[in-house]
């Protein structure tokens, strides 16, 4: 875990309210794995939890939403500009975990991380990419030529198919399924999979203050006890969730 500041090698817009920012990173990164980022000109501002979205070689990206004032603030940087990320943080996806034919499920800005998690799991997965509408829409071409399938629902099916992303999952032809997203659809999926018997792992994007595991803002019920989202996770076994 390091924290540095380090100059933005690019900062784009690349759908509405989405950018991509990439910096230059030194250390292993395991798919799921996030950091805390934030702009080095206001040290009363926290610094926010952003998902690794990919990694090439030493360049390291994130895709973030604006939401509020912290990711406003890191999409007003530019190139060169010095922005502070604290990471790898989090437990992150247990590849040898992820058995047989997988599912991975993302809907909104949960689709971000799982572009890594799918170049790392290859043809053995399929995924399934759940936008609000075509606006809405971000890197969906970019999982193509690494799963075995890419499906895309729009739930106004201005792109794709029509509805939520959830209805268009074949549970039975998996061995594991993966998702991020919104807690809503996570608990569909999570509560399909516990009816058919497959595992399934959920990534949990909570409020998080430190995420380092010292403030406990994130806590999770858990059968085994509360849990911190952001030093136990934010990767669970949705069986162990309550
Ligand atoms: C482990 C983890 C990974 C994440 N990865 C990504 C990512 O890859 N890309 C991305 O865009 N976002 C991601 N998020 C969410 C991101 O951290 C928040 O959107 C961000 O902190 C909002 O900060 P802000 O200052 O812009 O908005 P704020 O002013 O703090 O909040 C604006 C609005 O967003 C809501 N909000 C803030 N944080 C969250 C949250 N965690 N979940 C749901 N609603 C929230 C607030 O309630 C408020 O309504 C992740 C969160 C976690 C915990
Ligand atoms: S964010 Fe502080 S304990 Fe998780």
């Amino acid at each position: 875990m390091k924290v540095l500041i380090t100059p933005l090698v690019k900062n784009e817009r690349i759908s509405k309210n989405i950018y991509r920012l990439s910096v230059e990173f030194y250390s292993k990164i395991k798919p799921g794995q996030f950091f805390m980022l934030k702009t080095t000109d206001n040290a009363f501002l926290l610094p926010r939890p952003i998902s690794v979205n990919d990694v090439n070689e030493n360049l390291i990206s994130f895709l973030y939403r604006i939401e509020g004032e912290g990711t406003k603030k890191i999409s007003s940087l530019h190139e060169n500009d010095e922005i502070q990320i604290f990471g790898p943080l989090g437990n992150g996806f247990e590849l040898e975990n992820l058995k047989g034919k997988t599912a991975v499920i993302g809907g909104g800005i949960g689709i971000a991380p799982l572009l890594y998690l799918c170049k790392a799991l290859g043809k053995k997965a399929d995924v399934y990419l759940g936008y609000r509408d075509k606006e809405n829409m971000y890197i969906f071409d970019e999982f193509k030529s690494f799963v075995n399938r890419c499906i895309v629902v729009t739930e106004d099916g201005s792109f794709g198919e029509k509805g939520f992303v959830t209805d268009y999952v074949d549970y039975e032809n998996y061995d594991t399924v993966v998702t991020c997203g919104p807690e809503i659809m996570m608990n569909k999926i999570a509560n399909n999979c516990k009816a058919q018997n497959i595992k399934c792992y959920v990534s949990l994007e909570r409020r998080m203050a430190c995420g380092i595991g010292a403030c406990l803002g994130c806590t999770v019920e858990t059968k085994t006890g509360n849990k911190r989202a952001c030093k136990d996770g934010p990767v669970f076994d949705s069986e162990e969730l309550i």
